[in-house]
This record gives C-alpha cells, sequence and structure tokens, in this order.
C-alpha cells in the first residue's frame, strides 16, 4: 500500500499564525515538563525507601495521574490549535525545565524535597506560560491556569510533609 503523506497544516483554528504560533511553543514547553514530571515521578516511586515509604510512594502516584491527564490536556489543546504536539523521549529529555533527579535509592525525605522543587520550579514556569498566553489565546491561558490550580495544591501537600521534621 503507498504511503499517504499528511498536509503539513492538516488541522485550522480560530488563532492568527503569529499567535498560533506563540502558543504552540507555549504548550510545548508545558507539555515536556509535564511529561518528565510523570516520568521522575514514576522513578521516585519505584526507589523511595525509608520510615514514610507507604505514604510518599501512594502519594507518588496521585502526582502521576495529574501530571499524565495534564500532559494528555495540553498535547491535545496543542492539537486543536493546529501544532502538532512531540512528546517523544528524546524531546523531553533535553526539553524539560525540571531539575535533574539523581539514580539509585532515595530516602523519603529526598524523595519529598525533589518532589517540592521540581513543582516549585514547575508553577515559576507554568505561571510565565501564562502571561505570554494573556495575548495570544485565552483558551490555552484557562487551561494552564487550571493546571497551576491543582500543581501549586500538590506543592502546598509535600511541603507540608516537611514541616516541623
Ligand atoms: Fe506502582
Amino acid at each position: 500500500m503507498a504511503t499517504k503523506t499528511v498536509d503539513k497544516a492538516p488541522i485550522t483554528s480560530a488563532l492568527t499564525d503569529s499567535d498560533r504560533d506563540t502558543t504552540g511553543k507555549v504548550l510545548q514547553g508545558a507539555l515536556l515538563d509535564l511529561v518528565d514530571l510523570h516520568l521522575v515521578a514514576k522513578q521516585a516511586h519505584w526507589n523511595v525507601v525509608g520510615r514514610f515509604f507507604r505514604d510518599v510512594h501512594l502519594q507518588l502516584d496521585e502526582l502521576i495521574d495529574s501530571a499524565r491527564g495534564f500532559a494528555d490536556d495540553v498535547a491535545e489543546r496543542s492539537a486543536a490549535i493546529g501544532v502538532s504536539p512531540d512528546g517523544r523521549s528524546a524531546t523531553v529529555s533535553s526539553g524539560s525545565g525540571l531539575p535533574a533527579f539523581g539514580a539509585g535509592w532515595k530516602s523519603d525525605r529526598e524523595v519529598i524535597e525533589y518532589i517540592v522543587s521540581a513543582l516549585s520550579e514547575l508553577i515559576k514556569r507554568m505561571r510565565a506560560r501564562i502571561d505570554e498566553t494573556d495575548k495570544s489565546d485565552l483558551v490555552t491561558q484557562d487551561l494552564l491556569i487550571g493546571i497551576s490550580h491543582e500543581m501549586e495544591k500538590s506543592h502546598w501537600m509535600w511541603q507540608a510533609q516537611l514541616a516541623g521534621s
């Protein structure tokens, strides 16, 4: 069967080319951070040890579920505005803005500190993206605000575990 090539721009939207390009770049950056968060949180889920193993192990799966769901929302928003989302592993590894997470077993405290720092960085980057989409696409901005709402709530809950310990 002959391979049929796909049009360069098969999906159209109401955005101008310039607004679509700006918004597409913002969504692509958010996608890479969220896919990386889901991968690194799984790595932590498998490698955490310590007294609070069970709590941290289970709480990581909640974070993974929300990061995966948001990555899907962001990628599909990108597709909906006509920008092909790129969630390939090589693209994630070169483009994510999250801090690195070392190999090997990690104490529960090390994991919590890492997740707090990763969420803090993610939130900073998401807030910049909210500003960037203020003029280019309010629908995407609304999605990013909703994601930031949940990520900031999660950031609070992870930080609360460090307080007083
Ligand atoms: Fe598991």
